[in-house]
């Protein structure tokens, strides 16, 4: 990576001159039509070195001219410091980033140990598109740490104990004989994915009004989170139903967990937590519940005290969630718990991290993190619903996506690949939500979504299979054979791919994927100029035609690992 080189040479450089060359930085040019890097070091070391920036920056450029060919440094006032890097140098870039399986992007010399808590689906209601944004995004920040070379966990946290849990076994006693889990005659009730996805809306709608089915279901919480036998039964049979439906939604988004926890399963850290919380005078009762004050005197807004126990003794979300704080800490103990969840619990995690905080559950420095995003909005501005004003659920969803995509595909890819269209699908939905920054909402816009031009899933995916059918035709590039870069199309490419290197560690640093999204659209943008100026295939000069495949070969390697980072599926033809 040219940047890299430019800047350890500039800070020996530096060294040498005795100029302090923590100063010094080397960026991507801001005025790319002038030079391809800049430094802007002088203006800091003007103020240590009470010496003119020019003069320093003259300075810097002087001795970088005495050591170096590869690049040509030139001052420009007041005090900025110009490169243009040459071609030879473009030529062993291009060489370097075809001889590297990692395409320019380095391991981390830091491993750190990251628990990813993402997807949160609930037991029993189906995933709806609420879900996706925690599914997409969490995984490309997953999959993102592990190319980095951290060591990562990926925990779904399912909600599976909550008052939901209750919800379903009262609806279910309505519908169902379920003597068999209560010491009954009857047999094994056979109950569907569809009864569950019936019941639970049915059941919550009617404890909001039936003050004795609330009761009910309850008590049936109460009953399962005692582990009372034939409730403890009935609900793992729930959960192996709808666990077994979630994990399909979720293979057909191509999001995979290394963990299928959920709420119940810290659920034996529960009570000897609370326990030591009110044995070190941290929790006390307010109203019949059990609470901790969390509020800070820096605080400028309200900040309730966070509620552990319900007065009907049932646990609540924030318990589970420091319960698995301390589950995860006894056996993981990661330096950093990142929580991709919807920015409107943002309260939820501030109590539950500064409870962690304030009881000792975690380490001084190990870091929790609530990387938040915003709601998914249809094309009228609100938050995206059936055309009926439902709820859609993940599954018509990833259906009308697929057969959008699919109607842009050729018959000829539907062929090749009969998975095509749920791909690239997909692959356009996740780009579509990715692209944006994830603190803001976003438009679900299927249509654009789907497009082959614009900045869109299908662009990049296209790219790629316009780069895998030249490669089929023109074979790979001879790395042992000259390879020489020579004109503005070719350094374009090559600078947008060392900017998409740099996004990698920007995308790591501030939890955003937009930034290799934005990287990858911009690289297949010079990439798409370059192919449509150079007429490859029929290319006289030879040097020239292997330089081209050389170019369209590296930048297909960093496109597909980009997009499989980015949890992007890709197909052979489109
Ligand atoms: N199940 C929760 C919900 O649907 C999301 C879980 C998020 N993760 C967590 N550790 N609280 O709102």
């Amino acid at each position: 990576m040219l940047i890299r080189t430019l800047n350890d040479d500039l800070k020996a450089i530096a060294r040498e001159l005795e100029f302090p060359e923590d100063k010094i930085s080397v960026t991507y040019s801001d005025r790319p039509d002038l030079c391809q890097f800049q430094c802007n070091g002088a203006f800091g070391l003007a103020k240590v070195l009470r010496r003119a920036p020019l003069q320093i920056a003259q300075a810097l450029a002087d001795k970088f001219a005495e050591k170096y060919t590869y690049a040509k440094a030139e001052v420009a006032p007041p005090g900025f410091l110009n490169f243009t890097v040459t071609d030879e140098a473009f030529s062993d870039l291009l060489k370097d980033f075809l001889n590297d399986p990692r395409c320019g992007v380095e391991k981390t010399d830091a491993p750190r140990k990251i628990v990813v808590d993402y997807g949160g689906p609930n037991i029993a209601k189906p995933l709806h598109v609420g879900h996706l944004r925690s599914a997409v995004i969490g995984e490309a920040l997953k999959r993102l740490c592990v190319f980095l070379g951290h060591d990562v966990t990926g925990d779904i946290h399912l909600g599976d104990w909550g008052t939901q849990m209750g919800l379903v076994i009262a609806g279910l006693a309505e519908r169902f004989d379920l003597s068999y889990y209560f010491g009954g005659e009857g047999k094994k009730p056979e109950i569907t994915l569809n009864d569950l996805n019936e019941i639970y809306p049915m059941a919550s709608a009617r404890s909001k009004e039936d003050e004795e089915f609330r009761k009910k279901a309850q008590d049936a919480t109460y009953r399962l989170q005692n582990h009372e036998k034939g409730y403890y039964q009935l609900w793992q049979d729930v959960c192996a139903t709808s666990i077994a439906d979630i994990k399909k939604d979720y293979a057909s988004l191509n999001v995979e967990f290394d963990l299928w926890n959920g709420e119940s399963t810290c659920d034996k850290y529960v009570n000897p937590m609370i326990d030591s919380f009110i044995e070190k005078g941290l929790a006390y009762e307010s109203e019949g519940a059990l609470v901790m004050d969390v509020a800070e005197e820096t605080d400028e807004k309200p900040m309730p005290p966070i509620i552990l126990r319900k007065s009907n003794g049932a646990q609540i979300y924030a318990s589970t969630d420091l319960a698995t704080i301390v589950e995860r800490m006894e056996t993981i103990d990661p330096d950093e718990m990142w929580y991709v969840v919807d920015a409107r619990q943002g309260l939820h995690f501030e109590q539950v991290f500064r409870c962690a905080r304030k009881t000792g559950l975690v380490k001084e420095n190990t870091l929790m993190m609530h990387v938040p995003f915003g709601t998914v909005n249809g094309t009228d501005g609100k938050p995206f619903k059936t055309r009926e004003g439902g709820t859609m659920k993940l599954k018509d969803l990833i259906a009308l996506i697929s057969d959008a995509a699919g109607k842009q595909l050729s018959e000829g890819a539907l062929a090749q690949d009969p998975d095509a269209a749920r791909k690239v699908g997909c692959s356009a939905l996740k780009f579509g939500d990715l692209v944006c920054n994830r603190n803001k909402n976003y438009v679900f816009d299927i249509d654009k979504f789907v497009q082959f031009d614009g900045k869109t899933g299908s662009y990049l995916l296209y790219t790629l299979v316009r780069i895998n059918s030249l490669l089929a035709k023109a074979g790979q590039p001879d790395l042992g054979a000259e390879i020489k870069v020579a004109d503005k199309e070719e350094r374009d490419v090559l600078m947008k791919m060392q900017l998409l290197v740099t996004a990698y560690g920007q995308a790591f640093e501030e939890k955003l994927p937009s930034f290799l999204c934005e990287g990858a659209y911009d690289l297949a943008n010079a990439f798409n100029v370059f192919y449509g100026t150079h007429k490859i295939m029929s290319e006289a000069d030879p040097v020239r035609k292997n330089t081209w495949i050389a170019l369209s070969a590296a930048v297909g390697n960093l496109l597909k690992q980009t997009l499989d980072v980015l949890g992007m599926e890709t197909v052979p033809a489109m």
